[in-house]
């Protein structure tokens, strides 16, 4: 059974000092349940200074970028290793910014997806149409792309999360239906059951819905049965709005 998953974008917000006191603020908020996970996935500068404070908690930690390969003269960039070294066990790829304003391409996310698994951290890719694909019924043709190119070199057997975030729905205020995310959750399970080679493997990824998640919307998608819990940007700045859309009754 999939357990449900919330997960923090905190994006360019929340330095070291922030970060910390965010951590405290929420541990206290949330208590361990066998049927959640939670991650953070703070600015990768914030990472050493929280994870003392979440290690042996419930709550996990994630980097919200990595380049593709170990080390060298990529000035900038931090690889999959030396966020394992910090402690984070997700790494997320191919999220709409890095897409739209860093132009990240699908071949730039399977050569991601590729180097953090072989470093024992858990991908979480992210997929999701802008408004004008959606009104063109692009939408299908968007996901199987994204999946079958992102996924090219993903090995089936090692853990992956997906995270479905329509463009249109990012730090807009425009949040899809439930009926919405629930059907898009559905054709991303079908397409990752054609490219890990069964229906059996794809029932057991987590795949999260992101876009302007709230306490508020967030209670009614998690009763449908492919919505496995949420990514969150602006919500998760604070403790408290966090915690109640992670502790929402299941
Ligand atoms: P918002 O929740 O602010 O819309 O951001 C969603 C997101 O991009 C999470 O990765």
């Amino acid at each position: 059974m999939r357990k449900k998953l919330f997960a923090a974008n905190w994006k360019m917000n929340l330095g070291p000092k922030e970060g910390v006191q965010f951590c405290r603020d929420f541990l206290n908020l949330i208590s361990p349940d066998a049927q959640r996970e939670w991650v953070i996935f703070p600015p990768s500068i914030t990472l050493s200074s929280i994870y003392p404070i979440l290690k042996g908690s419930p709550v996990k930690l994630g980097g919200q970028n990595c380049y593709f390969e170990e080390k060298g003269a990529f000035t900038g960039e931090i690889s999959p290793g030396m966020y394992r070294e910090c402690g984070a066990t997700y790494i997320l790829v191919g999220h709409s910014e890095r897409r739209q304003i860093f132009g990240e391409s699908d071949q730039i996310c399977s050569r991601k997806i590729k180097l953090i698994s072989e470093n024992g951290i858990i991908p979480m890719l992210c997929v999701g149409e802008t408004q004008m694909e959606r009104d063109e019924n692009q939408t299908q043709d968007v996901l199987k792309r994204q999946l079958n190119e992102g996924l090219r070199f993903w090995n089936p057997s090692t853990p992956l999360t997906i995270a479905y975030e329509p463009v249109w729905a990012i730090g807009t205020g425009k949040v899809a239906t439930p009926n919405m995310a629930e059907e898009a959750h559905l054709e991303i399970r079908k397409i990752l059951g054609q490219i890990a080679g069964g229906a059996n493997r794809a029932a057991e990824i987590q795949i999260l819905y992101g876009g302007s998640v709230k306490p508020e919307n967030s209670r009614e998608m998690m009763a449908f049965p492919n919505i496995d819990g949420f990514l969150v940007g602006g919500a998760s700045l604070v403790p408290k709005t966090f915690a109640q859309i992670g502790q929402i009754p299941l």
